[in-house]
């Protein structure tokens, strides 16, 4: 299966992340780092910049062939639909999903996230709580293409806050990173 290369959604995601890693009252707290749908291990590896140890970071994709990837990079990591291999609690969860809404000519995993393009993200939010420490962070994006609508009355379903924190304009879509807590 081919392995999402980093793109301008990465790229977006890492900096509005690596923002929030150089606070140092946000950074002390972050033990236990979890990359959904880590393909190459793009946003892991961006952690390191920001002096997460890589030990502590646990990288996860549905792609085995992504997972023997990062796992020759040094990370560990474990081949996962979404949570369902996932163990434990983490400080900061950061997931760059596939977005787009199915259509004749893409269907693959690592770019669309379902018929209406959100499903991915929904059984995400599902999941989310059970998963994240009780300080922790998770960042994910989305897009002008994605429903907005299901993807927060989910949020708002599991009494976790959320904001959108940051957009960017790009070719033909506008990208969101959200930030959601306890
Ligand atoms: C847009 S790519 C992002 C890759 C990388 N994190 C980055 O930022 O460049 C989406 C990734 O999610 C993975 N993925 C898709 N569905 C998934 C699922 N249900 N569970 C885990 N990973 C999934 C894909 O294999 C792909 O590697």
């Amino acid at each position: 299966m081919q392995i999402y290369s980093p793109a301008e959604d990465s790229e977006f995601l890492s900096e509005i992340v690596l923002e929030y890693l150089k606070n140092p009252e946000i950074n002390k707290n972050i033990s236990k780092v979890l990359d959904v749908g880590t393909g190459t291990g793009f946003q892991a590896e961006q952690c390191i910049k920001a002096g997460i140890k890589k030990t502590n970071i646990l990288c996860a994709d549905i792609n085995p062939d992504a997972i023997n990837f990062v796992k020759k990079k040094g990370f560990n990591a474990v081949e996962s639909d979404l949570f369902s291999d996932i163990k434990g609690k983490f400080d900061l969860i950061i997931f760059n999903p596939p977005y787009l809404p199915e259509n004749q000519f893409d269907k693959e995993k690592d770019t669309t996230g379902g018929k209406e393009g959100d499903e991915t993200i929904l059984e995400f939010v599902k999941n989310l709580r059970f998963h994240l420490s009780e300080n922790g962070i998770a960042f994910i994006l989305t897009s002008s293409l994605t429903p907005e609508k299901r993807f927060l009355s989910e949020v708002k379903k599991h009494d976790l806050n959320f904001k959108k924190i940051a957009s960017k304009n790009i070719f033909f879509e506008t990208l969101f990173v959200w930030k959601i807590t306890n």
